[in-house]
């Protein structure tokens, strides 16, 4: 049981604020769903455009975010509830149920709060048991991916998650070290990974663990997976009119998202020598704006982590 840290002053900061509410845009009345609550720091500034009037449903499969959300609750006069869950299931389940929104956002990735807290374990750069997942609960945690996978499977996991050019000789070596001795923590592998990359390529380019960290993250947490489910779910449960937002950290997030709205908005799935379609499909979306929205270089200085943040949105049509 992790314990339960109280909100403080420098807790996660809202990457692209103005941005998210200037283009998702809520108005007195409506429904916003923020999935991905963090440290409601989004929440906040969309349920102040609600003027008192409309809620706010919060997800996150993160249960100590509960101490921001009573936080939120207290400070915001919004009607407002908290859902803890995976976001695509909750998403589903709830367009299941026939709720509605106006505004969905996915804020995607970790928060500073779950990065900070060494116990998370999904830092490099304290030593701490190799966990990593963002719902305590679930039962598949670094631990298990780092000491049941194939070598193979971990190469794999390195190079397409991580983008890791020495993915070989870093699988090898763990396979090696936990021959003898399983891995435990996380300095542990931040020793692996380092003595396994040639010295040259030790500097620059970041920590030397930190494309493995990212991909063993992704790759505990389905992060691409939660992605890939979610986007149709919210589109789903969006009213006419209604906007989707997505602020994805990585190309490989922002693929998925860049797909699935281009795919929206063309409508037809008939494969590209039909000559004419045969599939019946409409647009369900429109891009907007039609490219991604990136941090100025402002919000940078002040918030090194908005670096890689992209904004793409997108508009039911009716
Ligand atoms: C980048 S933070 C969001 C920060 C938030 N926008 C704010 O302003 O404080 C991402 C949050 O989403 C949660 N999260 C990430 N993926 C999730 C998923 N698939 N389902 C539910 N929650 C998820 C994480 O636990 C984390 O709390």
């Amino acid at each position: 049981m992790l314990p339960s840290v109280l909100p403080t002053e420098s807790d996660h900061v809202p990457v692209l604020a103005d941005e998210v509410v200037a283009v998702l845009d809520p108005r007195p009345g409506e429904t916003v769903v923020d999935a991905t609550f963090g440290a409601g720091g989004h929440a906040k500034l969309l349920a102040g455009r609600l003027r008192g009037s409309g809620k706010l449903i919060a997800i996150d499969r993160d249960p100590t975010v509960a101490p921001y959300f009573e936080r939120f609750r207290r400070t915001t006069g919004v009607k407002a509830r908290l859902l803890h869950g995976e976001f695509s299931s909750t998403l589903e389940q709830l367009a299941g149920n026939g709720s509605q929104a106006d505004v969905i956002l996915l804020d995607l990735g970790v928060s500073s709060m779950q990065l900070d807290r060494p116990e998370r374990g999904f830092s490099y750069a304290a030593d701490a048991p190799l966990d990593m997942r963002m719902d305590p609960s679930a039962t598949y945690s670094a631990r298990e991916l780092v000491n049941d996978s194939s070598e193979r499977d971990l190469a794999d996991i390195f190079k397409r998650y991580g983008e890791e050019r020495f993915s070989r000789q870093i699988a090898r070596a763990i396979a090696r070290r936990r021959s003898k001795t399983p891995f435990e923590r996380t300095g542990d592998l931040v020793e692996v990974i380092k003595a396994a990359i040639p010295a040259p390529a030790r500097f620059g380019d970041g920590h030397p663990a930190k494309r493995v960290f990212q991909a063993l993250r992704i790759e505990v947490n389905d992060e691409l997976g939660a992605l890939e489910r979610a986007l149709p779910a919210a589109l789903e449960m969006l009213r006419p009119g209604g906007r989707l937002g997505v602020i994805s950290f990585h190309s490989l997030e922002d693929r998925i998202v860049k797909r699935f709205l281009r795919t929206a908005e063309h409508g037809c799935t008939c494969p590209p020598d039909f000559p004419v379609c045969a599939c019946g499909s409409q647009p369900t979306m429109r891009a907007t704006p039609r490219r991604a929205i990136r941090p100025s270089a402002a919000e940078i200085a002040r918030n090194p982590r908005a670096q890689s943040a992209r904004l793409r949105v997108g508009t039911k049509v009716d």
